[in-house]
């Protein structure tokens, strides 16, 4: 391509180094899609013949039929994807080909080209979220009574319900959502007519390519365009963050299938076995889930790094954009639906889960809350009292209602019998209806809001 100031070819290590075509042929439908609508606005303009426009624009069909039926060739003397179709285009039209890079270079390509490829990445990991947000919607409705403990420090806290429990990750879901769609609405300019940094002389009409390509418009400013990196950076720091959404859920599957727990049962497709114990039954999609999740931080850190340090317009540092981004977001991919799977197939115990939410006296707050109430007592006093018999049921080795009328009015005389209708579990997380709390109702209000946003 720039054999005329060139004596000699390049070392082989050279040409290896400099090669991107082994990753970035994944852009081919991208590449072509920006040819096509730099071509068709370079005929509008005059700047190129229109029937000449034309053999580029069937040249450019043929080459995607062949591309999508034998996969995109790999030759690294051509280098990267750009280069291997213009190439590819030379030897079905001839010399017509060149016409095609007319006010144009690789950097507002290359450009282009992945913002597109991380415009479809977005919309694709989107409709992934949608659907694991259907599954913890359904499960958790499902299990909207359902009683677990609710742990903080990961010591038994409070009851609170399955079901609100799987609605904290639709939250963070939701949220995950929103900075995809965020970054979409970001990156949609189009960079494509900023040329090599500082635009061009010819006649172009960039909001006619950016148009064409389903972009809100052009960019403002060359030199950012063909050096900005923050499209994929975006989608990289959305994914980390859902990623590691990912994996705290993957975690607690983990946590809950183990067998002190035994909260849950992974149903076989989800499971491994162990090629030594026959008795095992492993969670290991969630603990990759898990892993998963710190190889895509280390992808946003690698793309960071690159960038960092960067003076404008574009180096060749840039074309290490694209291994962390598709690495990030084939990773995330899997992730989203092996974490969808194990959600819609998880087989709960809600018998042992029950029973583990009656441990640890988990239901001291509401004993607490009624001396406020209907005892009168301050709040710091309710506090201490509830302490004590909590230390007298500890002593004893039962449960707060396993203790007598009599030994609670000895810890206080205030105490009367309507106390134990309180301590149960059901009525624990039922108390607990404030907007957004774990009773039953309001879990039950909340999915239906996200159904309804949802659709
Ligand atoms: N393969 C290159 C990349 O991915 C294309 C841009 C090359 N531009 C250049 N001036 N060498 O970044």
């Amino acid at each position: 391509m720039w054999g005329g100031r060139f004596a000699e070819g390049p070392a082989s290590v050279m040409r290896e180094i400099n090669a991107s075509i082994p990753f970035d042929k994944r852009m081919w439908q991208q590449d072509i899609a920006g040819s096509k609508a730099h071509v068709a606005m370079l005929g509008a303009q005059g700047i190129v013949a229109a029937d000449d426009a034309q053999a580029i624009g069937a040249g450019l069909d043929r080459i995607a039929d062949d591309y999508a039926a034998n996969g995109v060739p790999v030759d690294l003397a051509l280098e990267d994807i750009h280069m291997a179709t213009e190439a590819r285009l030379a030897d079905l039209i001839g010399p017509t080909a060149g016409r095609l890079h007319t006010a144009r270079s690789r950097n507002d390509q290359v450009a282009t080209d992945f913002r597109l490829w991380v415009r479809d990445a977005v919309d694709m990991v989107g409709s992934g979220l949608k659907g694991l947000q259907a599954a913890l919607l359904a499960r958790a409705e499902e299990h909207a009574a359902s009683v677990i403990p609710g742990f903080t420090h990961l010591q038994v806290a409070q009851p609170v319900t399955l079901g609100h429990h799987l609605m904290a990750y639709f939250e963070m879901i939701a949220r995950d959502r929103s900075r995809f769609a965020d970054a979409r609405a970001r990156m949609n300019l189009c960079p494509l007519g900023s040329a090599a940094l500082a635009g061009t002389g010819y006649p172009i009409d960039r909001h006619a390519t950016a148009a064409a390509l389903g972009f809100d418009g052009p960019t403002r400013n060359s030199l950012d365009s063909v050096s900005d990196r923050d499209f994929a950076l975006d989608y990289l720091m959305a994914a980390t963050q859902c990623a590691l959404h990912l994996s705290r859920l993957a975690e607690e599957v983990i946590i809950w299938a183990s067998q002190p727990f035994g909260f849950v049962k992974l149903s076989d497709a989800w499971s491994t076995g162990s090629s030594i114990m026959p008795q095992k039954r492993n969670p290991d999609a969630a603990e990759l889930v898990r892993g998963h999740a710190g190889r895509i931080m280390g992808c946003m850190t690698a793309l960071s790094v690159t960038m960092k340090g960067l003076p404008l317009a574009y180096s060749k540092d840039m074309q290490d954009d694209k291994p962390p981004v598709f690495e990030a977001h084939d990773l995330l991919g899997l992730s989203i639906a092996a974490m969808t799977g194990m959600v819609e197939t998880l087989r709960f115990d809600t018998d042992r889960m029950r029973i583990a939410a009656m441990a640890g006296f988990s239901t001291a707050t509401d004993l607490a809350d009624w001396l406020v109430r209907d005892a009168g007592l301050p709040f710091r006093e309710a506090h201490h009292v509830t302490g004590r018999i909590v230390k007298r049921a500890e002593e004893k080795g039962i449960g707060l209602a396993d203790l007598s009328l009599d030994e609670l009015k000895a810890i206080d005389e205030r105490i009367d019998e309507r106390l134990y209708a309180l301590l149960t579990v059901d009525a624990s997380v039922a108390s607990r209806a404030s907007f957004g709390g774990t009773a039953p109702d309001q879990v039950r209000a909340r999915i239906a809001e996200a159904k309804a946003a949802l659709d």
